[in-house]
């Protein structure tokens, strides 16, 4: 349980500019890609969020010279020293994407030990695809106890992902780049932050081509020299942005993004009425009336993010008229809209879909986030809200956005924190 909650007074427009942070998601996947290279690397942009932390900790553990500036949003690996390639269950746990460290341990050294990984409990959560990768790639694979064990020089192969998975692809992206031969990955995912890990892989001289489409070809290297690279801006921290100005009716600029990222929300918003600027590394988001009500259904990119799916249906909840909201990817993601009932909205869930009746008004009230992007939701749904809203565990909203309380301050917000007060360690005073 977090030792303190978050309050926000709602009902006031967000005005100004503000600046999106380096990626979370790709953030994780090109830390461990670090460890392929023969040659320290130097890693820029990166977010100081929770997730860059537990990496930290995990590579540092691995015998890697790992510096990370926050500051700077710089870091140093240099992977030469590594000396293990295990990674116990109580650090693998920390976050989802812990399961990167098996593709990138296996294309160093052929061998990895590492727990199961922890991460949002948005639903199941398998990891069968990457295990099948791994395989293909001629690694033998045991699931035994929590942990991973997977050994096997690389070779490579073809890859036939049984459905599309952003982990999946990124795992065998990690296995395979410096794999004896030719690895294909078909039916691959096509997120910006894969696009981004093969680029970065390529500075250090790895040969992955075809990412961003559904067919990735890597020609496995012997030798990869140091690079010093810069991740991309947070796609999902971008959206959330753009969603809590519009959920204010305010007028933001949100610096330092990739507009073409964000069409299918920038889609979404025109249609319900919000006024989106593409400027050439910026969005601006306005309005100037009330939101007509809109249907989402989550895809794969380039479709609508699940991981805009809880922002966005915090923003449905005060539109004129009713909108359907249908979570295709993760098959537990709408526990944010019961927790938005207590402020007065109208939904009705049955399996992954949401009817989202449109109400005038919310008004402020306790609520519970339950992963990191339904804590969000309860963002935007608390700066939309009349009067104020206590966020409770909102622990889980720093795993994933840099600074974003000091950031909606910047814009006008009223949020804060506040100690909470256990039965069982009631607070000094
Ligand atoms: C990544 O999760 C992201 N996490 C998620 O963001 C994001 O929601 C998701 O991709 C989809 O874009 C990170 O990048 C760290 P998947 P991942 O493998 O890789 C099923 C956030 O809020 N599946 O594309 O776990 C899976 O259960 C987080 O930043 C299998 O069945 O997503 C899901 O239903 C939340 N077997 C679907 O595929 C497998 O072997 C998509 O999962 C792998 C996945």
């Amino acid at each position: 349980m977090d030792n303190y909650k978050l309050l926000i007074t709602g009902g006031i427009p967000l005005v100004g500019e503000t600046y999106v942070s380096g990626g979370k998601n790709t953030s994780v996947a090109v830390i461990p890609a670090a460890l392929l290279s023969d040659e320290p690397c130097t890693i820029e942009n990166l977010p100081d969020i929770e997730d860059v932390r537990v990496l930290v900790d995990i590579l540092t553990a691995l015998g890697a010279q790992v510096n990370f500036d926050p500051a700077a949003r710089q870091m140093y690996v240099d992977p030469r020293t590594v000396n293990s390639f295990k990674v116990p269950f109580k650090q693998s746990q920390r976050m989802r994407a812990s399961y990167y460290l098996i593709g990138a341990l296996l294309g160093r050294c052929g061998h990895a030990e590492v727990g199961y990984p922890g991460g949002c409990a948005i639903g199941n959560r398998p990891m069968e695809q990457h295990l099948k990768a791994f395989r293909a790639l001629g690694a033998e694979v045991e699931d035994k106890g929590g942990v991973i064990y997977a050994n096997g020089r690389m070779l490579g192969g073809d890859v036939f992902f049984d459905k599309i998975t952003v982990g999946g692809t990124i795992n065998a992206m990690l296995a395979a780049a410096r794999a004896d031969g030719i690895t294909i990955l078909h039916n691959a995912a096509k997120e910006p932050h894969i696009v981004d890990l093969a680029n970065f892989l390529n500075s250090m001289g790895a040969r992955v081509k075809g990412a961003g489409t559904d067919t990735i070809r890597i020609t496995g290297q012997s030798f990869l020299h140091g690079s010093t690279y810069s991740v991309i801006p947070d796609q999902i921290e971008t959206g959330t942005l753009m969603i809590a100005a519009a959920a204010t009716r305010g007028d933001v600029t949100i610096r330092g993004c990739i507009p073409t990222h964000m069409e299918a929300l920038t889609a979404k918003l025109l249609e319900m009425g919000v006024q989106v600027s593409d400027m050439d590394d910026a969005i601006r988001v306005r309005t100037l009336r009330g939101h007509r009500a809109v249907n989402i259904k989550t895809q794969e990119y380039p479709g609508f993010p699940t991981d805009l799916q809880q922002p966005m249906s915090a923003l449905l909840t005060r539109a004129s008229g009713d909108s359907i909201v249908i979570e295709t990817i993760f098959e537990s993601r709408l526990k944010h809209l019961m927790e938005m009932r207590r402020m007065g909205a109208r939904v009705q869930i049955v399996d992954q879909t949401a009817l989202i009746e449109g109400v005038t008004e919310l008004y402020g009230a306790p609520v519970t986030a339950t992963d990191l992007r339904a804590g969000a939701a309860l963002v935007v749904a608390g700066l939309m809200a009349k009067g104020t809203t206590e966020i409770y565990e909102p622990g889980f909203i720093e795993r994933g956005y840099e600074h974003i309380e000091e950031k909606l301050r910047a814009l006008g917000a009223k949020i804060w924190r506040e100690p909470v007060c256990d039965h069982t360690d009631p607070c000094a005073g």
